[in-house]
């Protein structure tokens, strides 16, 4: 199966998120029910694969935080946008999370990235968008007004690749102590 770890948000604010959207050709927005954080992506794993990493990843000892919104970016770069994100004021206790979630995968012997973690909530994936679509979108200050997360668990999601798009089912939900 295809799986990977993630911080689920609560309605309200994928509804927020969602009620962000502005008119953007070439533009395919992450449907509500599949916003989320990711903190590490595995890909396909097996089951025995699977049995194993969710022994390592409840064994994490992390307390919880609070998020807070900043801003939106894009990825590579504004010159050539082809993903759209909400990013998040620095939180050292996200970052320890993300940092241990992925130990415990390559202590599973799965691969990742090398490059570094950086938050970031996926909102649109892009193909030859209208620059000054982008620009409107990417200026909007609605963002400031978002309330903060309170994260108290993080979840190992299963993506089921069907053509009319992925679907996000949770395997199993892992608590973080008190913050
Ligand atoms: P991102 O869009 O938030 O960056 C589930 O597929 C999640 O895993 C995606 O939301 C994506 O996070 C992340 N991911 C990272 N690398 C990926 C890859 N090679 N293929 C698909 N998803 C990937």
């Amino acid at each position: 199966m295809r799986l990977f770890v993630a911080i689920e948000l609560p309605d309200e604010i994928k509804r927020q998120l969602e009620a962000m959207r502005t008119h953007i050709t070439g533009s395919r927005w992450v449907p509500l029910e599949q916003i989320h954080l990711t903190l590490a992506f595995l890909g396909e794993v097996d089951d025995a694969t699977c049995d194993l990493l969710t022994g390592a990843l409840a064994t994490i000892k992390a307390s919880g935080f609070n998020l807070c919104f900043s801003g939106t970016g894009c990825f590579p770069d504004r010159r050539r946008p082809r993903v759209l994100w909400v990013g998040l004021e620095p939180e050292p206790l996200l970052n320890s999370l993300a940092f241990l979630v992925r130990k415990a995968v390559l202590g599973c012997d799965i691969p990742q990235e090398e490059r570094s973690f950086f938050p970031h909530i996926t909102l649109a994936r892009l193909k030859f968008p209208d620059p000054g679509e982008v620009a409107a979108f990417l200026d909007q200050p609605r963002i400031q007004r978002l309330p903060q997360v309170n994260v108290r668990e993080f979840v190992l999601f299963q993506s089921l690749l069907t053509p009319q798009g992925a679907v996000h089912t949770p395997v199993q939900t892992f608590a973080l102590a008190p913050p």
